[in-house]
């Protein structure tokens, strides 16, 4: 048995629209990013796209059944855009808003709390054939896309989170190409980061004339941890700190850039404009975490003499690295030793939790709003009938780290499991399992699978 939560804690799973929701040209969908991307051959792997995915815009009611069998009050799911502006600009399309009003409907009526997230990475190809996020426009344009879905479900979706993970959108999307756009702008991502920013910042007060939830953004933090005690490997450790952690975190809380001199950005960068900071750091409620591992890194040292190889799924970290050998990054990445790694090799430290939660409590004080864990899971090799042992001793030992460091004072008010169904699982197609729930692509059946069993158990004891 796990600890006793506080009252009132969130428990919920969570999922991104083009992950599980299919049907990509039904109801007036326009193209995304996504879907362009998987159809470039050899992006993703085995050929994969979210064409189909979970079908969930169709099984939506035996999803929502499975999570109130599951004993959930919280549910986080992300809206597509392209469902509601085909082209990303311009009215409203209806039927992309009555999905998402009957599903909300559906989850009041189990007393399930929705928590929308309006940017899960699928922008519309209409805005990336503009320049995407490169682009300062494409801000204005989120919080257009903002009021649209606010002005709908404004009086029924509990808590809103403009954008998931800016970080591994901006690195991963255009940084290195590894995710939709595709873009290896490398060095020269910066822009992506600032416009996304922006685009949270002009959405906050949006929401606000619109809705009574509460608002958040949600980032994907990381503990950093230097390979050794040197100078030169403690300066890697804060290079990197700075781009994963600070980055998307200091502009919002703190109203200013971290310090990215390392990447040979300037205090005052040409693509941040008078007031931008001001209007990024409007008063948040809730600040969304996602964790799933530490990372380690070490000062450049050059592929040559560290002899580092590659794991399978690499962390991004690790494609980052891979790509920027020779572009002068300030850091490179060193594998963790010593830890159990999930399917994907990313290592399991559940303690990493409750050190990212101090660290944050520590770093932001009296600037940090209450904390969501809006994501953390694993992918594990299981099918129906295996033990799932994995996946449910990684959940109890970060649920025990999140409790420690619930202890310690950090304010944390809810916890959502990653994911509630296997999915797409972005560049690595449907290869890697994260769900409570199997799901047989080539029938759609569910199946519950041990860690579900295991957590409605627990969920048991709050009703
Ligand atoms: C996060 C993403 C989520 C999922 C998990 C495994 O980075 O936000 O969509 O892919 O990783």
């Amino acid at each position: 048995m796990l600890p006793r939560f506080p009252d009132g804690f969130l428990w919920g799973t969570a999922t991104a629209a083009y992950q599980i929701e299919g049907a990509v040209k039904e109801d007036g969908r326009g193209t995304s990013i996504w879907d362009a991307f998987c159809a470039e051959p050899g992006r993703v792997k085995n050929g994969d796209s979210g064409d189909v995915a979970c079908d969930h815009y169709h099984r939506w009611p035996e999803d929502v059944a499975l999570m109130a069998g599951l004993g959930v009050n919280a549910y986080r799911f992300s809206v597509a855009w392209p469902r509601i502006q085909p082209d990303g600009r311009g009215p409203a399309n209806a039927k992309g808003l009555d999905f998402y009003d009957r599903l909300v409907d559906a989850l009041a009526e189990r007393d399930i709390t929705p928590a929308l997230t309006l940017y899960h990475w699928d922008l519309p190809q209409a805005l990336q054939d503009a320049g995407g996020w490169t682009h300062r426009d494409t801000a204005h344009r989120f919080a257009e896309y903002a009021c649209l879905v606010a002005d709908r479900l404004g009086d029924r979706v509990g808590v809103w989170i403009t954008l998931n993970e800016p970080f591994v959108h901006m690195t991963e999307g255009y940084g290195i190409g590894t995710h939709a756009p595709g873009e290896a702008l490398l060095l020269e991502a910066f822009p992506v980061a600032h416009h996304l920013m922006l685009a949270h910042g002009l959405a906050v007060p949006a929401l606000r004339e619109r809705t009574a939830g509460q608002i958040a953004l949600t980032n994907n933090y990381s503990p950093v941890w230097a390979a050794t005690d040197s100078a030169a490997d403690r300066a890697a450790a804060t290079a990197f700190d700075a781009l994963q952690n600070r980055l998307f975190t200091d502009p919002v809380l703190l109203g200013r850039l971290p310090d990215l001199s390392a990447y040979g950005v300037p205090d005052d960068p040409p693509f941040v404009r008078d007031g931008d900071l001001a209007v990024i750091s409007a008063p948040l409620d809730l600040l969304g975490v996602n964790y799933y591992s530490p990372t380690r890194v070490a000062a450049p040292r050059g592929r040559a003499t560290t002899g580092a190889v590659p794991a399978p799924g690499a962390s991004v970290l690790r494609e980052v690295s891979e790509h920027l050998d020779d572009a002068g990054l300030p850091f490179e990445d060193v594998p963790i030793d010593g830890h159990p790694v999930t399917a994907f090799g990313w290592p399991v430290v559940p303690d990493g939790l409750r050190e990212l939660l101090t660290g944050l409590r520590d770093t932001y004080a009296a600037a940090l709003p209450p904390i969501l864990i809006t994501e953390n899971g694993c992918s594990a090799r299981d099918e129906p009938g295996r033990p799932d042992r994995d996946r449910i001793d990684y959940l109890d030992g970060h649920l025990r780290a999140l409790h420690a460091a619930i202890g310690d004072g950090v304010d944390v008010r809810g916890y959502f499991v990653w994911s509630l169904l296997d999915n797409f699982e972005w560049a690595e197609g449907y290869d890697q399992r994260f769900g409570l729930v199997h799901v047989d692509y080539a029938t759609q059946k569910r199946t519950p699978k041990a860690s579900y069993h295991w957590l409605r158990e627990e969920l048991a004891r709050y009703r």
